[in-house]
Order: C-alpha cells, then sequence, then structure tokens
C-alpha cells in the first residue's frame, strides 16, 4: 500500500512491513516551524545564519530521504543501532523521516556552493519522553570547505585556511577549555588524506567560528529583557569546552559543551569531513569542517523556554511572546498547571527476556512504550519513566512499572480525562505491545 504526506507536494510513498510511523509524526511534516515568522526557532535560526554571512542557506528541504542519503552516503556501518526501526522512523526498508541533517551532506557538497553552507530543517527520532525530548525537532546543519586546486601560487592551503581564522570576530574574554590536542592517533584520529597542518587549520577555522555563534547567543539571551515572573540569569562568564567524539562521517571530531545554570550542555557536533564523503559528491581536492546544533536546545536556552513542546503550541499566550524584529525577550511562563502522575505496570510478552535497563529487550523496546503514550496522550504527556522493573524468580518472566505525568501547558486537565487518557493507554499498551496488565 502507500501514503500520502501532507507537505509532499501530492507526493505518495509506497509502505512495507519496515513502515512504523504514526500519523501524528507524518502531520509534523508540514509544520517548518523554523519557518515561521517570529517563531522562536525561527529567531535563533536567523541569529545563528547571521554569523555566517554569504552561506548558502538551505532551509525547505523535504523531511523523507533514502536510507542511503541518512546512512550510507555517510559511512554509517550496516549494522549501526542507528538504522534500528527503535530509534528510526521509517516509511519502507529504504526510506526514512530523517533523523539528521548530515542526510544532506553528500547532496550539498556536491552542488559546491561557496564559502560554505547551512541547513536548517525538522529532523525525527524515536526517543524518550521528557522536556527535553520530542520526537520531532530542528538541527542546523554548517559546513565549509576549502579548495586545493586554487590556492595561490607561493602560499599554501594552510596559510591560506590561517588568514580566514584570521577574520572571525575574537572573543578574547570568553573562558574556552580545550584540553586535548586537535587529533590523537587512537582517539581522534587524522585521516590518511589529510597533512596535519592543514587539519589544525580547519579546526581552528571550526572551533572559532561556533564559538563566535555561542557568543552571539549567549550574549542575546543576557542582555534578553527579564520579564516579572522571569528569573534574572545568573551573571557569570560564559564558560565552554571542546570534547573529543566519535561521527562516522567526520575525523577528528568534538563536541561543544556549554555551562548553564550548572550543568554542562551539550550543544554540538562537529568534525573534519571525511573526505570519502567529498569525494564521492564530486569534489575530492576539498577539504573543511561541519558541524550540526540542535535549534531547540539552543532556543530553549536564548529565551529560558522550560518544556520543548511549548515549541508546537498554537496559544497566542506562547507565540505572541516572540518577536523577530524586538530584542530577544525571555519567555514569561503562563502558570503552570497541576501535574497529575498515574502509573501501569505490566507483564511483558513471554519470550521477551532480557535486560531492558538500556531500553532494549529482544522484541521490546522502551521507546515503543514511550510513541505509544505519544500517541494516545499527544502532547499532554509532559514525562515518562520507568520506575520499577523486575524478574519474577520462578517463571522468569519481566514486569515493568512505567509512571506517567500527565500535564497540559495550556489548561487544568479534569480526573476524569485523565482516566480516560490512561485508561485508553493501558488497553492500547495490551493491544498493540502484547503485555499483560498487572
Ligand atoms: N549529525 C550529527 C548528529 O545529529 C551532528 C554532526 C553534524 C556531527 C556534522 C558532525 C558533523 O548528532
Amino acid at each position: 500500500s502507500s501514503i500520502a504526506i501532507e507537505g509532499a507536494d501530492g507526493k505518495t510513498y509506497k509502505t512495507d512491513e519496515w513502515m512504523n510511523t504514526p500519523p501524528s509524526i507524518l502531520s509534523a511534516v508540514s509544520k517548518r516551524l523554523h519557518l515561521q515568522p517570529d517563531h522562536p526557532l525561527a529567531i535563533t535560526r536567523q541569529l545563528i545564519e547571521s554569523r555566517f554571512p554569504g552561506y548558502a542557506y538551505h532551509n525547505a528541504l523535504f523531511p523523507i530521504v533514502t536510507t542511503h542519503q541518512n546512512f550510507d552516503s555517510l559511512g554509517f556501518p550496516p549494522d549501526h543501532p542507528g538504522r534500528s526501526r527503535t530509534d528510526t522512523y521509517y516509511i519502507n526498508s529504504k526510506t526514512v523521516l530523517r533523523t539528521h541533517t548530515s542526510a544532506h551532506q553528500a547532496d550539498t557538497f556536491r552542488a559546491n556552493e561557496t564559502p560554505g553552507y547551512l541547513i536548517s530543517a525538522d529532523v525525527y527520532r524515536r526517543d524518550a519522553v521528557d522536556r527535553s525530548h520530542y520526537p520531532v525537532f530542528h538541527q542546523m546543519e554548517g559546513a565549509m570547505t576549502w579548495d586545493r586546486d586554487s590556492v595561490p601560487a607561493g602560499s599554501t592551503l594552510a596559510q591560506q585556511i590561517w588568514a580566514d581564522v584570521a577574520k572571525i570576530p575574537a572573543h578574547p574574554g570568553l573562558a574556552a577549555q580545550d584540553p586535548n590536542p586537535t587529533m590523537h592517533p587512537d582517539r581522534n584520529p587524522l585521516q590518511p588524506e589529510h597533512a596535519a597542518d592543514e587539519v589544525e587549520a580547519v579546526a581552528a577555522h571550526l572551533k572559532r567560528s561556533l564559538e563566535d555563534v555561542v557568543v552571539a547567543i549567549f550574549t542575546a539571551a543576557r542582555a534578553a529583557t527579564t520579564t516579572p515572573s522571569g528569573d534574572a540569569p545568573p551573571d557569570e562568564p560564559l564558560q565552554i569546552r571542546w570534547v573529543e567524539a566519535y561521527f562516522p562521517f567526520t575525523s577528528p571530531s568534538w563536541e561543544l559543551e556549554v555551562f548553564w545554570q550548572g550543568e554542562w550542555l551539550e550543544v554540538l557536533g562537529s568534525g573534519v569531513v571525511r573526505h570519502s564523503i567529498l569525494a564521492a559528491a564530486g569534489v575530492p581536492t576539498r577539504i573543511g569542517w561541519a558541524f550540526g546544533l540542535g535549534l531547540e536546545r539552543i532556543a530553549m536556552l536564548l529565551f529560558s523556554i522550560p518544556d520543548i513542546r511549548l515549541f508546537w503550541s498554537e496559544d497566542q499566550r506562547f507565540l505572541s511572546q516572540f518577536s523577530a524584529s524586538k530584542p530577544i525577550a525571555r519567555f514569561a511562563p503562563f502558570s503552570k498547571y497541576p501535574a497529575c502522575f498515574k502509573d501501569v505496570s505490566f507483564w511483558l510478552p513471554v519470550g521477551a527476556g532480557g535486560n531492558s535497563a538500556g531500553g532494549l529487550v529482544a522484541g521490546f523496546h522502551e521507546n515503543d512504550v514511550m510513541e505509544l503514550v505519544r500517541d494516545v496522550a499527544g502532547d499532554l504527556a509532559e514525562d515518562v519513566r520507568l520506575v520499577d522493573e523486575f524478574t519474577h524468580p520462578k517463571t522468569g518472566r519481566r514486569s515493568c512499572c512505567y509512571r506517567i505525568n500527565y500535564r497540559s501547558l495550556e489548561r487544568t486537565l479534569t480526573n476524569e480525562e485523565t482516566n480516560e487518557l490512561h485508561e485508553r493507554l493501558r488497553r492500547t499498551l495490551v493491544g498493540r505491545l502484547g503485555v499483560e496488565l498487572r
């Protein structure tokens, strides 16, 4: 059979036994929050774009891509866990909702835009239910490359890159920790096709460019006018750190973390683009960097937005607080409506043994419970957590207890309403996952 998707310009998609994308997720495809004027995600996107003048901005790439684009073109091995149906939304065995904007790297490198490009887009992942996770979120990808064939005579590629590094605004007051060497033979290797002096220069350009973005964001967040109900942000110096990382499509790779309200927050992944990707894209003489950041994370910091579900709100009490033409203002939460906690305990189907602590049991994945809650309760589910699990000593059967926090961002839920939702959730767990309620 096949499905039509709103926003797909009438195109239909064949589905097969890999299809695991519920209608609630498909309905997000046409929303494009990052393009809605005055939406906080659009304002955040524009603020970051303003730090990369002259780049090509791609903001309307369609989210349904091939597994080749999302995984193979980027060097994901065939058994990579990210390909699993428990983590990724499939339409059919060869077609997915992109899990990251990197899905467009190969095609965009092929277009060979200079100096670089930014891609902002909705991305889709099966994941936990809590205040900072939502199965649809937005990323911005950025990349910049240099061509070793167009280096002026008498100069080297590394010199040319360093000259570009010198053009990036400097932030001497920034406390940036970067304790590791740019490359490490085991942990963060240089690619065989690259020269170390070139990669040093590329890495410096990447890190200075992204530090400049982070400073711009946090300067705006600090300057944000404090609303009567909001607390002023602590006025401590901005602290950031570069951490070694691994991605199949970059080497060496780094994550950038920002110290914000008492904890280190991962804000982006980045690295030196794999030569094989540029070669396959028809630009084998280029070398450069790429990064990917989560726009919601940044917007939550920028505007002090406490819950990721708010980005999807159509309530004017939310939307009217943001304006692209006014200075950044801190979000004033509308009063918090009461939470309602309800537990559901069940036996897993026989045969679904193993250990679910890491989320995975043969035939049962925690993300299935998460998605089922989203399906039944929509945005009325704030948080879902496993509060208890045990294995029966005699039968070997495994039992789980999940606690659901039902709360609307917009009103007080009635008892009747939450009871009904929870009852529907219990029935759906039985019907779809084959569990036995306790
Ligand atoms: N795509 C990566 C992610 O979603 C981020 C990334 C982009 C890392 C580009 C390196 C280079 O986690």
